[in-house]
């Protein structure tokens, strides 16, 4: 006898005889009968098999043919591919970027076709190898991307990269400065709220410039209340006095200038301080500070800041992670400024020298520094679009020359801006406005981190806003395609989120432990074809197709394929390629030397 283990995976019924040899069949998934023991085994022809693949509605996006099955049409259908995440898994050079190249044009071309118009859809590419500007150089739409660069070829039509440092949030500017959880962090999220105010610009006029002055100290006393200082342990009391005895200088100057209400308001002030030191004086190694104490001084502060023409709204602190315009140096100054505030001067030195290289590169200058007049809605018309029978459907964003030390910081600013982006505008509209977000090399930008470290790096930074885009993207509308080598590196969070799997060639033990995992059971046999796949030929499975199926995908023109050819010693070394042509690589180093050390853009 025989034994055999099963996976009932659906029915396949006849349905109508055209001729005698025409039968049609459709195939159904799940199986409302079981088969008993003894019953007979068939092989199932081309046709049938054919039937089986191509089985399901909506498919309207053929994306390649199945070699085991008769060579059935592979169709998808876009809203099951990217409404979900897809990840596209698979070693170098295994087909993986022509996929998602070949996967975006292909449904592009089929909504233009289907809708007579301009598709009205969203792509965005973070390309970290700058390989996508070829595959979407065409200059016939829908495929044609807006290409953004760190050094664009503008004659191409390329734009220049920029992300200005404004769009940063706190936790951003955090991981970027490596800023201490203790002093450093407070400090800087504090600067980043005055900065935010606009509290760093210069002022209209004195009185104006006094009202801020208030505004300032108040809000740093708030922050002293709330952490107890002033009533903590030594030397956290005597810091607070000197800072009131700071204070009082920097008033009584005032004074001898005003009159009327703002000259009552600032002069009771003046006195209190004066009550509150006097009899300090003696003690000031350790000056005890009521609780009561420092209410009253913010009473007094506060009605001072409405005397000036301050009012509740202008107290209330900005949101810290609202993208509101500043300029770098008044984000430095704001540091300065409020280090010196919180008595912790000493404290912030590391945090400014890393805020101010990164003013004083030059290649970032251009990305993150001269920005001013670019508004946050103009980039968001511009990268994410706005008209897209206008703009294209695909904007490339090429961080290959972004420097190392923020290229995880800008794509998390990218990727952060575009997923809240889209939520705001499903709060406002109702309605979702569906974008696909790609992410190539995802294994750099998505990597797993240490959620217990104190100080989240900018990696680990980057991966998390990833892994919100996620758990919450498909609420908004927001499509996630990673591509990665090495699905192993990939933070699990973000994949056990993907519901559909485009996996090539994968030899690596580790790598095809971990996709295992992914897929059910009874389909581990399928994956067995996994180190063996030849490229261009991958396993589609999951939300996209019913059935796991082995694809080979369309071909898609060398014209149209990512920049990644592989690369070609024998023609380089012979000096010709194999129809006979010339081949000519020069090695002149000078150019490269000048762009490396910054002597010429
Ligand atoms: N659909 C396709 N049509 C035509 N050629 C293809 C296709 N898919 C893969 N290829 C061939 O395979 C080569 C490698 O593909 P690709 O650059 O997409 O690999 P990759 O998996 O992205 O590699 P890496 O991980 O190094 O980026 C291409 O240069 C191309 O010649
Ligand atoms: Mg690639």
């Amino acid at each position: 006898m025989r034994k055999m283990s099963l996976n009932p995976l659906g029915t396949l019924r006849k349905t109508t005889y055209r001729s005698s040899e025409q039968e049609e069949y459709n195939f159904q998934r799940g199986a409302d009968a079981l088969p008993s023991i003894g019953t007979g085994v068939l092989l199932p022809t081309e046709k049938q098999l054919r039937s089986i693949v191509e089985s399901g509605e909506r498919k309207r996006v053929k994306i390649g043919t199945s070699p085991l099955a008769g060579n059935a049409k592979v169709c998808i259908d876009p809203d099951r591919l990217f409404g979900r995440h897809l990840a596209v898994l698979g070693n170098t050079g295994s087909g993986k970027s022509c996929s998602v190249a070949g996967l975006i044009r292909w449904s592009l071309e089929q909504a233009q076709q289907e809708s007579d118009s301009f598709p009205n859809a969203r792509f965005i590419v973070l390309d970290p190898n700058g390989e996508y500007s070829r595959a979407f150089s065409d200059s016939k739409d829908p495929t044609k991307a807006r290409i953004f660069k760190v050094t664009p070829a503008t004659e191409s039509g390329e734009l220049l990269l920029q992300i200005p440092l404004w769009f940063w949030n706190s936790a951003e500017w955090c991981s970027f400065t490596q800023a201490s959880l203790k002093t450093q962090r407070p400090t800087l999220i504090q600067a980043l709220r005055f900065v935010k105010a606009g509290q760093t610009e210069p002022a209209e006029n004195k009185s104006h410039d006094t009202r801020r002055y208030l505004r300032t100290v108040l809000s740093t006393i708030q922050i002293e209340k709330n952490t107890g200082d002033p009533w903590g342990k030594f030397p956290k009391p005597k810091s607070f006095y000197e800072k009131l005895k700071m204070l009082k200088g920097d008033l009584e100057p005032e004074l001898a200038l005003l009159d009327g209400e703002e000259l009552t308001a600032l002069n009771n002030l003046f006195t209190y301080i004066e009550e509150l030191c006097v009899p300090r004086r003696k003690l000031h190694a350790n000056p005890i500070f009521s609780r009561w104490d420092v209410d009253r001084l913010l009473e007094l502060i506060s009605s001072a800041h409405s005397a000036f023409g301050g009012n509740e709204g202008d107290t209330l602190p900005v949101d810290v992670d609202a993208p509101l315009e500043f300029r770098g140096d008044s984000l430095l100054r704001s540091v300065e400024a409020t280090a010196e505030m919180l008595n912790v001067s000493e404290y912030a030195e590391t945090m400014l020298i890393r805020i101010r290289s990164l003013l004083a590169n030059t290649r970032m200058k251009s990305i993150i520094g001269d920005t001013k007049n670019l508004s946050l809605h103009e980039w968001l018309s511009t990268y994410i679009g706005e008209d897209s029978a206008k703009n294209g459907c695909i904007t490339v964003i090429d961080i290959s020359l972004v420097s190392t030390e923020v290229v995880h910081i800008i794509t998390a600013v990218i990727a952060r801006v575009v997923f809240e982006a889209l939520q705001r505008y499903r709060k406002l509209n109702t309605v979702t406005l569906p974008t696909v977000l790609v992410m190539e090399e995802a294994h750099i930008f998505i990597r797993r981190y240490n959620a217990d470290a104190e100080n989240q790096d900018a990696a680990s930074v980057c991966c998390q806003v990833f892994e919100r885009i996620a758990r919450e993207g498909r609420k908004f509308g927001l499509g996630l395609v990673l591509s990665s080598q090495r699905p192993s590196e990939l933070s699990q969070t973000v994949l056990s989120q993907c519901n559909t799997f485009l996996l090539h060639r994968i030899s690596n033990d580790r790598d095809q432990e971990l996709v295992n995992k992914l897929v059910p059971d009874n389909l581990r046999g399928l994956l067995r074809e996994l180190p063996s796949l030849p490229s261009q030929n991958a396993i589609l499975l999951g939300w996209a197709s019913e059935l796991p199926v082995l694809v080979k995908m369309n071909d898609l023109p060398q014209s149209q394929q990512p920049h990644s050819n592989d690369p070609d010693f024998w023609d380089v070394w012979t000096g010709k390629d194999v129809n006979g042509n010339p081949v000519e690589r020069k090695a002149d180093w000078k150019p490269i030397v000048d762009n490396w050390q910054g002597k010429s853009e």
